[in-house]
């Protein structure tokens, strides 16, 4: 079974066309990076993979299971098996670094809300929690208060948060764009090694080339609300990859017919030369 299946996805904002008869498959355990300039639609199209927006028309699956379809509980369940890190962290920053890790396992409690506030969750849960703080090397900031954490510090524990939700499937939108190069580099050699010994999928945005190039082992580009390359990464060259940031990127700046280049395969570079 594929980790995700998107079948000529269309999601619109009002007049705008954004993801435009969109398709991509990614395998189990596949670390997919995806590149395409500001305003191309990935954000989109991580935010219609989990649900968060619908699209008007076409199929995404994730782990098998339909997300356009799903509703309520059953979109709830699907979205407990995707794991979801965000350039800004999203942790609640008044709240220790302990407890944002806790409720990373709320939607697995049965009990809810009360097994995951650290004065009441359950010894297993408290001490699962302190497995995944101790596999991002956070154990010694567990009672800080996230808030007066680094960047780097604060994506750790958005990572052991993560971890603590055991998802199948991660969807990391620009998880270093916040990061200074150092700490970037860091945060995603974490986030890679902790998807690849938890035999996780992970499909990752990112906006430098070099991080894409080093991590990646497949990247596919987004131009204007369409793939137009998909390419093992080694096989990538660089002017396949700055294509992506040149001409009509933005969907918002670009008509919705224009052309699909053809997909770029491990050697072709016909898509640049006909343009
Ligand atoms: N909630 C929204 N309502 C209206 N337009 C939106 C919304 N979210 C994104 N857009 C527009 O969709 C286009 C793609 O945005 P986005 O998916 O965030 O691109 P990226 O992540 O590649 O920078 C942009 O033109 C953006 O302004
Ligand atoms: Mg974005």
């Amino acid at each position: 079974m594929n980790a995700i299946e998107i079948h000529e996805l269309n999601k619109h904002y009002g007049s705008l066309h954004v993801l435009r008869s969109l398709n991509l498959t990614v395998a189990e355990g596949e670390g997919v990076i995806l590149l395409g300039a500001n305003g191309c639609g990935k954000s989109t199209l991580m935010k219609c993979m989990n649900g968060l927006e619908r699209a008007q028309s076409g199929s995404i699956a994730v782990g098998g299971e339909n997300v356009i379809a799903a509703r309520g509980r059953a979109l709830r369940k699907i979205r407990r098996d995707i794991g979801v890190v965000f350039q800004q962290f999203n942790l609640v920053e008044n709240l220790s670094v302990f407890q944002n890790v806790l409720y990373g396992a709320m939607g697995r409690q049965p009990g809810g809300l009360l097994q995951v506030w650290a004065p009441f969750a359950p010894g297993e849960v408290r001490e699962r929690a302190m497995h995944c703080l101790e596999r991002v090397g956070m154990v010694e900031k567990a009672g800080n208060r996230c808030r007066d954490l680094s960047g780097g510090q604060q994506q750790r524990v958005a990572i052991a948060r993560m971890l603590m939700q055991q998802p199948r499937v991660i969807l990391a939108d620009e998880p270093v764009a916040s990061l200074d190069p150092k700490a970037g580099h860091e945060v995603m050699t974490l986030l890679w090694d902790v998807v690849r010994e938890h035999k996780m999928t992970v499909f990752c945005t990112l906006h430098q080339l070099e991080l894409a190039e080093q991590y990646a082992s497949r990247i596919v580009g987004m131009k204007a609300g369409r793939i137009v390359l998909d390419t093992q990464s080694a096989s990538a060259s660089r002017e396949q990859l700055l294509d992506l940031y040149q001409g009509e990127t933005r969907v918002d700046q670009s008509s919705p017919e224009v052309r699909q280049k053809p997909l770029a395969d491990k050697t072709d570079t016909e898509s640049l030369e006909a343009s």
